[in-house]
């Protein structure tokens, strides 16, 4: 963990290319997938050497299901073999896995991966790292509010109480920083869905790098910009020139 607010402390990526990375080299999709992997590689390691606490990736969102089904099936088997071989030099260095999403439609063999990748790195604490599947970031503010609800029907919150700081610990993450940077390659500046409540105050970076291409440098240029930013969570650059 780092001190120095010029580092953050949780980065967030939109991994976006993979299919257009694939097609200008006359490959199919998949091809472009299983190099993305490589670039989750290289993220995971970027926020090892650089101290950063929490690595959130998008990795499959909720709307990705209307792919082919093919498409959807080599996806789904390059999970499972990611999470076969790369579980382990995880763990070897220390970073706790958390797949964050709607985990229960996945058939039952990547279920079990994936809850076996939890338990094991969970006593883990060099780097967070999320992967969000089958995830949308108004499922997360939706299931939020089901368990506020909940709460309320079983009497442990008062709903004239419910307000930004009594739902935020029903979201996904809560126990997390909130996302300083959000990235997202390939060229495209949306947000498609992804953490919507988590990114409220983060600082975005868009690349035209398409993911599998993305290496240290990249990532270093995304950090180097964001330590250029100032941020003011809603005061003035005189107060905030005031504070520092
Ligand atoms: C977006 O590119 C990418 C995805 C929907 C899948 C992300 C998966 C990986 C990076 C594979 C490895 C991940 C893990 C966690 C092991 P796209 O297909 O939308 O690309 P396009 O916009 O060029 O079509």
């Amino acid at each position: 963990m780092t001190t120095d607010p010029r580092i953050p402390r949780h980065v967030a990526i939109v991994m976006d290319g993979n299919g257009r990375w694939a097609r200008r080299r006359g490959q199919p999709r998949n091809f472009g997938h299983r190099a993305g992997q490589k670039a989750v590689r290289e993220a995971v390691e970027f926020c090892l050497r650089r101290k950063i606490e929490t690595l959130t990736l998008f990795a499959f969102s909720s709307e990705n299901w209307k792919r082919p089904s093919d498409e959807v099936g080599a996806l789904m088997d390059l999970f499972l073999r990611a999470l076969d071989k790369e579980v382990d030099e995880l763990h070897s260095n220390e970073v706790r896995v958390r797949f964050i999403g709607g985990l229960s439609v996945f058939n039952e063999a990547l279920r079990t991966r994936m809850l076996s990748a939890m338990e094991k790195t969970r006593g883990n604490s060099a780097l967070d790292l999320n992967v969000c599947v089958n995830y949308g970031g108004r499922w997360d503010i939706a299931q939020a509010a089901r368990q506020a609800v909940e709460a309320v029907q079983r009497g442990e919150l008062d709903p004239r109480s419910l307000d930004e700081t009594t739902l935020a610990p029903f979201m996904c993450l809560a126990d997390q920083p909130p996302v300083d940077l959000l990235i997202r390659t390939g060229g495209e500046h949306r947000i498609s869905n992804f953490l919507l409540w988590q990114i409220a105050y983060a600082e975005l970076y868009f690349t035209d790098t398409l993911w599998p291409d993305v290496d240290q440098d990249e990532l270093a240029r995304a950090l180097e910009n964001y330590a250029r930013r100032e941020r003011r969570f809603g005061r003035t650059d005189a107060q905030i020139a005031k504070a520092s």
